[in-house]
C-alpha cells in the first residue's frame, strides 16, 4: 500500500510521515532530501546552477540510502547538511529541473518497490504515484508553518527572525506552486488535513483513522 502525503514545507509533513509510518509499520519516504542531497552535491561541486545538464547528471547517479531517521550519500551522514540554510536556499534550482525531477522520481518509484510505504513531498499523489491508494494533503497557516521553521532552525542551532522565516517561506510557496513540472497541487482524489492547532500526535491519530478507513473498504 502507498500513503501519500504532499503539501507546503512548514506545514509538519515530516514529523506526522514519519510518524505514521512507524505506527503502521511501514516504509518511510523523505522525498525533499532527495532534492536538497542532489543540492549539496551540486553546491561541494561548485555546479553553474544555470546549467540543468551537470545537475541531472548528479540526480542521475545520486547514492542516496536512508537509514532510520538518517539520511546517507554513500557513507557519508549528510541528515543535518540537508537541511542546513544555505542548502535550502539553492535546492529550487534542483527542484525546479525537470531532468533532475524525472531521474528522482524513478529512484522513488524503485525505492518504494512493492514496499508498503508513507512517501512525503509535493508531487507524491500527483507525479509520482498516481495510483495511490491513500493520498494526503497536508495544509497549515502561513505563520504556523513559519513557526515550526522557525523551531526546526533554532534547534539545529541557526538563528533567525520570524519576520524572515516567512519571507523565505512565501518565496519557496510560490516557487513550489509555479514550478512547471511536478508544482504543488493538491490531487482530486487526495483528502486535505489541516494541522492548525493540532499536536503532531493528534495529526498522526487523525491521519491514522483515514488510512485505516481506507484499508477496512479495501478489505471489505
Ligand atoms: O520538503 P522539503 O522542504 O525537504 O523539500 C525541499 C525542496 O524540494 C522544496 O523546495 C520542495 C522540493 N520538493 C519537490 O519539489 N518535490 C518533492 N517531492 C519534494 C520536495
Amino acid at each position: 500500500m502507498i500513503i501519500t502525503i504532499d503539501g507546503p514545507a512548514g506545514a509538519g509533513k515530516s514529523t506526522v510521515a514519519r510518524a505514521l509510518a512507524r505506527r503502521l509499520g511501514f516504509q518511510f519516504l523523505d522525498t525533499g532530501a532527495m532534492y536538497r542531497a542532489v543540492a549539496l552535491l551540486g553546491m561541494r561541486q561548485r555546479v553553474d546552477w544555470e546549467r540543468p545538464e551537470p545537475l541531472a547528471e548528479l540526480a542521475r547517479h545520486l547514492a542516496i540510502r536512508f537509514v532510520g531517521d538518517r539520511v546517507f550519500l554513500q557513507d557519508e551522514d549528510v541528515t543535518d547538511a540537508v537541511r542546513s540554510t544555505e542548502v535550502t536556499a539553492v535546492t529550487r534550482h534542483t527542484a525546479d529541473n525537470p531532468q533532475v525531477r524525472r531521474h528522482l522520481v524513478a529512484l522513488q518509484r524503485a525505492l518504494a518497490g512493492s514496499q508498503d510505504i508513507v512517501t512525503e513531498g509535493r508531487d507524491q499523489g500527483t507525479v509520482a504515484f498516481p495510483d495511490a491508494e491513500c493520498k494526503i494533503f497536508l495544509t497549515a497557516s502561513a505563520e504556523q508553518r513559519a513557526r515550526r521553521r522557525l523551531r526546526d532552525l533554532q534547534a539545529q542551532g541557526e538563528s533567525a527572525t520570524l519576520e524572515e522565516v516567512l519571507a523565505a517561506q512565501q518565496k519557496r510557496d510560490r516557487e513550489d506552486a509555479g514550478r512547471p513540472v511536478g508544482a504543488l497541487v493538491r490531487a482530486a482524489d487526495a483528502v486535505e488535513v489541516s494541522t492548525d492547532g493540532m499536536q503532531a500526535d493528534e495529526v498522526v491519530d487523525h491521519l491514522e483513522s483515514i488510512v485505516r478507513r481506507v484499508i477496512s473498504k479495501t478489505v471489505a
